[in-house]
């Protein structure tokens, strides 16, 4: 399927080809129609739909009662006034560097003056024995979600495999739609990746008073079943029932489009501030991307949908050789049984966790300091912290750690010493 108006993109001068069409690859044709870019834009969209938005995949759309349909980024209208033409139900099969043409799965040859890399991740399969078995799902596009919803009705027995953000997420929805949830979590504590002891025990607790069950140290063995999946089998032998078994193990970067073609990649495609790749006729923008973060100079994979739209500025910027906006500071959210955890800046495990509040009253956040400087934020129901700490992440603030302990005290008035980039340890942390 073709839409949005003008010549057919082949014909087009100095086309701008897209190969993906989630957040950060329609950000990318916005963002270069926005900034005034008059060469053709086509976007390569590998699902059959209006590109739509993924947070309410693993929350709103899997309530009952709540629409099929989900937000869509942008109107067909949108497409059609800013001349950005879309190929929908195709994907970007081949890159030939040389001739600068990509061979799309419809068999059609498309010239890109310049090429943008928006692939995105997919769902890291569950590899064990009966992971193919019906009634073993994971969540990524709005198809699984919908299928998904299908499955979680009242009563069902469900097994979570992953405490990250989609098993959570789903495990709120599902429990609150009256079905059994287990989670079986490879860690010792939920969402291990992303935060600390203090906010996984807060949230594992929420799910607690929710009928959610957890079970940690889980390593899966298998998932058994005759003609679909009945249970899942963890290592030390036990079983647990299942009707439905989701796994939400992380996902995997959509790079071998980029690998295949000889680009940079290392767990992601690799790119600069600008979202150039190692070849300067293509830029890689979102979930598929690895980059040097311009805070702490960590090579970094970013997960989320701030980092998304930035990149996608980013790329936009360069290709019609404007300024970009300055790097933000990047931000998460979940939310799980009506509770948000707003995080600002990427914690690493080994930073110091203060925890400002007391966690029991709903309302409390932790700060994450690195060499004494804020690095990261996780907040919950604390709307002012996480405010301040993103501007004081991107000032490289020094933090007192006695006064950032006090809820009293705003965190405005915690820092210590320069908060400021003139730092010559910041600056040298950052060569
Ligand atoms: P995740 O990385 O957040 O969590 C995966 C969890 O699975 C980890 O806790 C990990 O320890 C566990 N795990 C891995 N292998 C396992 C195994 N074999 N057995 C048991 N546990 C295992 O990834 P998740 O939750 O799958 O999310 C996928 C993507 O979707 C991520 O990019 C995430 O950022 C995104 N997402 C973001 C949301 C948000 O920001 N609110 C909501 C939903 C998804």
């Amino acid at each position: 399927m073709r839409s949005g108006t003008g010549a057919a993109p082949v014909m087009t001068r100095n086309p701008v080809v897209i190969a993906g069409a989630g957040h950060s690859g329609v950000a990318v044709a916005a963002g270069l129609r926005s900034r005034g870019w008059e060469g053709g834009v086509l976007l390569i969209d590998a699902e059959n739909e209006l590109p739509y938005e993924r947070p309410p995949l693993s929350k709103e759309l899997l309530k009952d009662g709540a629409s099929d349909e989900s937000a869509v980024l942008r109107k067909e209208k949108f497409y059609a006034d800013k001349g950005i033409d879309r190929l929908a139900g195709v994907t970007a099969e081949s890159i030939d560097r040389d001739s600068r043409t990509v061979l799309l799965s419809d068999g059609t040859r498309q010239a890109y003056h310049r090429l943008v890399i928006a692939t995105g991740s997919r769902a890291r399969p569950l590899t064990v024995p009966g992971a193919g078995l019906p009634g073993v799902r994971s969540l990524r596009t709005r198809g699984d979600a919908l299928e998904l919803k299908r499955l979680l009705v009242r009563g069902a027995r469900v097994a979570i495999i992953g405490a990250g953000y989609i098993g959570l997420e789903v495990a709120a929805a599902a429990a609150a739609k009256g079905c059994e949830v287990t989670v079986l979590e490879f860690q010792d504590r939920v969402m291990s990746r992303v935060t600390s002891g203090p906010v996984s025990r807060h949230f594992e607790q929420l799910h607690g008073r929710h009928g959610v069950r957890f079970v940690f140290g889980a390593a899966v063995t298998s998932i058994d079943g005759g003609q679909r999946a009945e249970s899942v089998t963890v290592a030390d032998g036990t079983v647990f029932p299942a009707d439905v078994v989701l796994a939400g193990i992380g996902v995997l970067p959509n790079e071998e489009l980029a690998a295949d073609a000889g680009l940079e990649c290392r767990d992601g495609i690799l790119v600069d501030g600008d979202g150039r790749t190692s070849d300067p006729a293509i830029y890689a923008s979102g979930d598929v991307t690895r980059f040097t973060s311009p805070i702490d100079c960590a090579s970094q994979r970013l997960e989320c949908i701030q980092n998304a739209q930035a990149q996608a500025d980013r790329v936009a910027a360069h290709i019609t050789g404007q300024a970009a906006a300055e790097p933000e500071i990047p931000w998460f959210w979940t939310v799980q049984h009506g509770v948000r955890l707003q995080t600002a800046g990427v914690r690493h495990p080994e930073d110091q966790a203060i925890v400002r509040g007391e966690p029991s009253d709903g309302k409390f956040s932790v700060v994450y300091l690195r060499k004494g400087r804020l690095a990261a934020v996780d907040t919950i129901a604390h709307l002012a912290d996480f405010r301040t700490a993103k501007r004081l992440i991107a000032q490289g603030a020094r933090i007192d750690p006695a006064l950032a302990a006090d809820p009293g005290i705003p965190l405005s008035e915690a820092t210590s010493g320069t908060p400021n980039h003139s730092d010559a340890d910041l600056a040298a942390a950052r060569s």
